[in-house]
């Protein structure tokens, strides 16, 4: 596959991972009300994106477009460094809210919204980030090519 060819699948990639952040978000949203029947919904609708949260982990452990040896030469190490340290707070962040979903009820799920938000926030920069490395690949490819 070529290099712009892979930089489409990820960005196919990138707007499934936004698609289920929306998802996460909404859920979230359920879980921090003050209704308790709400609470119980968004505790249930989380534990079903469980399988999203652990896909979107994976993204970030082994990412399999950005980190590809053939993107290398076009991003600078700073750039570089950036989005490897991204990726290890959406995996540690993705580890301790599974870690809360595993034991939470419908009361104590209202404790773990923000970090959940928190997921969401840092999840959603980093695909923009990674948007913006695309681009500028992109642009790169088009003028040494
Ligand atoms: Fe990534
Ligand atoms: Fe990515």
């Amino acid at each position: 596959m070529g290099l712009l060819e892979s930089s489409d699948s990820l960005r196919q990639e990138h707007s499934e991972i936004l698609r289920l952040t929306e998802n996460f978000t909404d859920a979230l949203a359920l879980a921090g009300s003050d209704d308790f029947t709400a609470r119980q919904r968004g505790l249930t609708e989380l534990r079903t994106l469980r399988p999203a949260l652990v896909g979107i982990s994976r993204h970030c452990c082994c990412d399999a477009g950005l980190v590809d040896p053939s993107y290398r030469p076009y991003v600078n190490d700073e750039k570089f460094g950036q989005m490897d340290t991204q990726h290890k707070v959406i995996h540690r962040l993705v580890q301790s809210f599974l870690r809360e979903l595993l034991y939470a009820t419908a009361d104590s799920i209202q404790e773990a919204a923000p970090l959940g938000e928190e997921l969401a926030g840092q999840i959603r920069e980093h695909i923009a980030y990674e948007e913006e490395l695309l681009d500028s690949i992109e642009e790169l490819c088009a003028v040494t090519t």
